[in-house]
């Protein structure tokens, strides 16, 4: 049976929605609590059982190939003053069972290109897509729950979920029946359409499990929305040959791409963080109880 062992993560991208703190490191980087969203994004690809980690990047990315690698200096120093506990927190960044590959986007062409960018690496095997912006918090991982379904029905799979009808210009926009529950065959998807003419109000998130075939639609593809190659294209042109399913997934997103995701994901992450969950939640509802009587700030 054909085994996802390999996902993609596209992380070339510049991150100017959250500049300047992504001026010198990249956005994946930024944490949630104590953990950057790469690492949220790359553990929700081990809990599904995925093994090879290819990262598409691009230029001060550095930051991201350190975080995966193995750190002498820090790995010493905590070993050297007895700090077994942290010694373990940093070894199990990247499982010994794990591996980290790196390839460079030389041009911010769009989605479709990063993903191209992979093909050498990715070969002749279905793969993930993941994107780390979107972050996801589900009792199952929501990767693993998207593997699952491409494991039993053998077709590419994109995990989606119901937007409001005004954000349709945010997302890859899918049409297709309901097939079964929580599944929908596509007949169509359009990347970023105008809410009068989006076919359904089901929104792609940053999850995919790709047959290999993508890659013949992504080369064939010409700039779409924005200008840019658009795996959103390349799906819609996938789907015309073989199948493709939504899959809508289980779980609650964080879009950290934006300000207000990212606020909400560091209040929610740390209300679960067993190290900080009380000391916060008392902060908050103090905070919350103070502010009912104070005026506003400017
Ligand atoms: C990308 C995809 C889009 C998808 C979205 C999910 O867009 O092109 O189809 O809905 O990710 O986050 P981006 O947000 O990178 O513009």
């Amino acid at each position: 049976m054909l085994k996802v062992t390999k996902a993609v993560f596209p992380v070339a991208g510049l991150g100017t929605r959250f500049l300047p703190a992504t001026k010198a490191s990249p956005k994946e980087m930024l944490p949630i609590v104590d953990k950057p969203l790469i690492q949220y994004a790359v553990e929700e690809a081990i809990a599904a059982g995925i093994t090879e980690m290819i990262f598409v990047t691009g230029r001060s990315k550095r930051a991201i190939e350190d975080h995966f690698d193995k750190s002498y200096e820090i790995e010493a120093e905590l070993e050297a003053r007895g700090k077994q506990k942290l010694l373990e927190l940093v070894r199990s960044i990247k499982p010994s069972h794990v591996d980290c590959f790196y390839v460079r986007q030389a041009e911010a062409l769009g989605l479709g290109h990063a993903v191209l960018c992979a093909e050498k690496l990715v070969g002749d095997d279905p793969f993930a897509v993941i994107l780390a912006d979107d972050l996801l918090y589900s009792k199952t991982p929501v990767m693993k729950q998207l593997v699952d379904t491409f494991n039993h029905y053998h077709s590419s799979v994109i995990g989606v979920e119901q937007i409001p009808p005004s954000e349709t210009k945010s997302y890859g926009i899918v049409d297709g029946k309901e097939w079964e529950k929580d599944i929908v065959k596509l007949s169509g998807i359009v990347e970023k359409p105008a809410p009068d003419v989006a076919p359904s109000n089901l929104g792609v998130v940053g999850r995919y499990v790709l047959m290999p075939t993508i890659f013949d639609h992504i080369r064939a593809l010409k700039p779409g929305a924005g200008g840019e190659l658009q795996l959103t294209d390349a799906l819609q042109s996938l789907l015309t040959e073989q199948q493709v399913l939504a899959y809508r997934y289980h779980g609650t997103r964080f879009d950290c791409g934006s300000k207000l995701g990212y606020l909400k994901a560091t209040v929610e992450f740390a209300l679960r963080h067993p190290e900080v969950r009380a000391d916060f939640e008392a902060y908050l509802q103090d905070y919350l109880a103070a502010s009912q009587t104070m005026p506003k700030a400017a």
